[in-house]
């Protein structure tokens, strides 16, 4: 199960302010449990993990072996947000780092699209798609979104053209809302399968429903695995207890910003596997904590390759920043760094050591560091980057991300700040019922 330390924290906090925070943090989870605060329609991703529907995933298994046996090598996975950023983080994580250039393949390749309106990206993705058989999840909670919808204009047209009409029906998979929106029109009408966003999870909670999951299947990955770790943390988090480790970090992250002046907490990895995990933490808090006024922006770093770029900033640069770093506890596979006779590199001191040992003080050092130069250190540790862990530590992140935002005082599931540039892009595309927009927003620019 996934461990916070805050010993990195010790030199900036007063023991008793942290017992302070915690009481907070614990009236909080008071709040999420009694599912009674604010965006309490929204706590549909607590029981995931447990209340998991055999019959979903046996649907999943079966679409994965139609394809397969269609010979389906690229599945496109359409989607942005919430509808995106899980999948590709856990597909990322569990993935061999060079799958894309080794020759054997056991699954199909998914690849993402509908997360920017780069024409550049989808002409291109069209290029790769005529190589390949291709298969396509489009992901749409509300139906409506217009990256997704646009790049499924074009993919869709693409696999009815080469495919014909009633193959195209087998090969796109849609999942959006059980009733409404443009995607569950299209679906209905044209026959695909559809699996549903539950009305009662939230896009950046979703990982768990079948918006993350049939494509981490699609892509070959242990999905069984991840639900059970995530269910293992469900268990544990469910305790009421200061030291629960949602409570601790919560407790932790909202002090140093309410009582420090921390207004930006960067997540630290030290494995590219766990680059994504960044990207999808970063929506969960981002949206979850970013509202009223307040909140904490999230950032990340990928070390030791940042500490190249960032490091100097987060070292000496304005105070405003605290570190929560990812301790993997060990690697899966192995590489010793040898002896070399002429030790022109004078590396010989390392000679017999494994490469994750040098990553383990490359990480313990910054860390020193970095506390010296006014930087707090939350540790998040786990045991490996595996599908057990890495369903954990969603959770872990999905359970702290809604005590925490409660202790701070904002309601963790609702995110109206998105609308704004939408509404902007829609009178500047000149949107039929967007006449007054587009006028309005043409005078502010000339
Ligand atoms: O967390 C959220 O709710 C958002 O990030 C959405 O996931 C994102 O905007 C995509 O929305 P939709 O799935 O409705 O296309």
């Amino acid at each position: 199960m996934v461990k916070v330390d805050l010993k990195g924290c010790s030199t900036f906090v007063k023991p008793e302010l942290y017992k302070e925070y915690v009481k907070k943090a614990l009236d909080a989870f008071d709040v999420l449990e009694s599912e009674k605060g604010a965006g309490n329609d929204f706590l549909g991703w607590k029981h995931l993990p447990s209340e998991v529907p055999a019959s979903m995933l046996a649907d999943i298994d079966a679409i994965c072996a139609d394809w397969k046996a269609r010979g389906v090598n690229l599945v496109i996975a359409i989607g942005i947000g919430g509808s995106y950023l899980g999948a590709k983080c856990v597909i990322e994580a569990l993935s061999h780092n060079f799958a894309k250039q080794l020759a054997k393949k056991d699954a199909p390749e998914v690849v993402f699209a509908g997360n920017n309106l780069s024409e550049e990206y989808l002409a291109e993705l069209m290029d790769l798609a005529a190589e390949r058989n291709v298969a396509c999840i489009v992901i749409s909670k509300s139906g409506t979104t217009t990256e997704p919808a646009v790049a499924f204009r074009v993919v869709k047209q693409y696999i009815e053209e080469r495919y014909g009409k009633a193959d195209a029906a087998v090969r796109i998979v849609a999942i959006t809302d059980a009733k409404k929106g443009a995607l569950k029109t299209l679906s209905t009408q044209e026959g695909y399968k559809t699996f549903v966003v539950p009305d009662n999870v939230g896009g950046r909670f979703s990982v768990l429903t079948p918006v993350g999951l049939l494509p981490i299947a699609a892509a070959g990955l242990d999905v069984k695995g991840l639900l059970e770790g995530a269910k293992e943390a469900e268990k544990v988090l469910a305790v009421k207890s200061e030291e629960n480790p949602a409570v601790v970090y919560a407790a932790m992250r909202n002090l140093l910003h309410t009582e420090c002046g921390k207004s930006v907490e960067i997540l630290v990895n030290y494995n590219p596997k766990l680059t994504f995990v960044a990207e999808w933490w970063k929506q969960l808090y981002g949206e979850s904590e970013g509202k009223d006024g307040k909140g904490i922006f999230p950032a990340s770093v990928n070390n030791t390759a940042d500490l190249h770029s960032m490091g100097q900033f987060i070292q000496e640069g304005t105070r405003v920043m605290f570190e929560t770093v990812l301790h993997v506890e060990k690697a899966q596979r192995s590489v010793v760094i040898g002896t070399d006779e002429q030790n022109l590199d004078q590396l010989n001191f390392l000679a017999g050591k494994h490469i994750e040992h040098c990553n383990h003080m490359a990480e313990l050092g910054t860390r020193l560091a970095h506390i010296d130069g006014g930087v707090p250190q939350i540790a998040v540790s786990f045991e490996k980057v595996d599908a057990f862990n890495l369903g954990a530590l969603l959770y872990f992140f999905e359970f702290a991300c809604g005590v925490s935002a409660y202790t701070l005082g904002v309601n963790p599931f609702n995110q109206p700040g998105v609308e704004a540039y939408k509404k902007n892009m829609f009178a500047l595309l000149e949107k039929p019922g967007y006449e007054e927009q587009t006028k309005a927003i043409r005078e502010r620019l000339y």
